[in-house]
């Protein structure tokens, strides 16, 4: 299976310019095919997002084992130190909220000329295929590979699935088939039951969401039942800042995407990593809790 997703990065890597293939390289990586995305987005439409309403404080001690971190320009210039080395995944589409009509109906929200300015490896942006805003969203992802083709930069598509629809692979088949077809160079997605139906009938690497909050052994699982059916890597967010035990989490999390490490192993590291780790977020966010934990629409 690794070989077979290895051979699909390779392959679509070998058409493309240099500047497409370098950035791409820093979020998939070449050695083995994988990527441990670590996503930060969450406020782009729910605000203060339980744990990351100090962003700079949930994001910084994460940092070194993240391959790529995924977040809005808003997040990156005021919590990411310009001089940190790890690649930016920065999400291009929003201009809605929790509280507002239709978060499908979003459009896309920072230009290609600030992308380059930020210096982005890639661009994020969701798809809401299926719902009333379809058409919109995936014209946006339609014009975005367009301006990110022109400059060599990557286009993450995130398969967001609205609260009506069933997260089942006939569904997810379908909207990372689309996503693809229209030019996504990653695609972002939901692990499910047959999740290797999703990725035989679609030609670019796909990554997985975590989701809600789980305990952290079932968040392991999650993860290496999708790297062991074909995911390249996760975009996982809460699953491990919400942890109490951020550091551990993403160190198990790495341990599965680039070590080959069962969800056992992995939570064997875990459990002695939690011993050290000192970015423990009961000590780190002393703040008094105005935010409830809010499960995304998506979950
Ligand atoms: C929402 C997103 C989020 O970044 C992503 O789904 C969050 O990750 P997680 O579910 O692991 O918290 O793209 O559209």
């Amino acid at each position: 299976m690794k070989l077979y997703i290895i051979k699909i990065a390779c392959v679509s890597l070998s058409t493309m310019d240099w500047g497409m293939q370098n950035r791409l390289a820093k979020i998939i990586h070449p050695e083995d095919g994988r990527c441990l995305m670590l996503a930060v987005d969450h406020g782009y439409f729910l605000g203060p997002t339980e744990r990351l309403e100090v962003p700079r404080r949930a994001i910084n001690p994460l940092l070194p084992y993240a391959d790529s971190l995924m977040l809005t320009r808003g997040i990156l210039r005021t919590s990411v130190d310009p001089k940190c080395d790890v690649p930016m995944v920065l999400r291009v589409s929003g201009a809605t909220s929790i509280i507002g009509e239709d978060l499908s109906k979003e459009t896309i929200t920072t230009s290609i000329e600030e992308a380059i300015r930020l210096n982005a490896s890639c661009l994020a942006l969701s798809i809401f295929v299926g719902s009333k805003y379809e058409h919109q969203t995936l014209a946006n992802l339609a014009k975005l590979v367009d301006e990110g083709e022109k400059y060599g930069i990557p286009v993450l598509a995130v398969t967001a699935v609205g609260k009506e629809m069933a997260r089942d692979a006939r569904y997810l088949r379908l909207a990372c088939r689309v996503a693809a077809e229209l030019g996504a160079h990653v695609v972002k997605t939901y692990y499910c039951d047959n999740f290797e139906q999703v990725v035989e009938g679609c030609p670019v690497p796909l990554i997985i969401a975590g989701g809600k909050k789980l305990p952290e052994l079932e968040a392991l699982k999650l993860a290496h039942d999708a790297i062991t059916h074909g995911a390249a890597g996760v975009d996982m967010g809460r699953n491990i800042w919400q942890s109490d035990w951020p550091v551990a989490m993403i160190k198990s999390v790495q341990a599965i995407v680039h070590k080959n490490a069962d969800a056992e192993e992995a939570y064997g590291l875990f459990l002695e990593e939690k011993e050290s780790d000192k970015s423990s977020q009961k000590e780190r966010h002393k703040v008094v809790r105005t935010t409830v934990n809010q499960s995304m629409p998506f979950d």
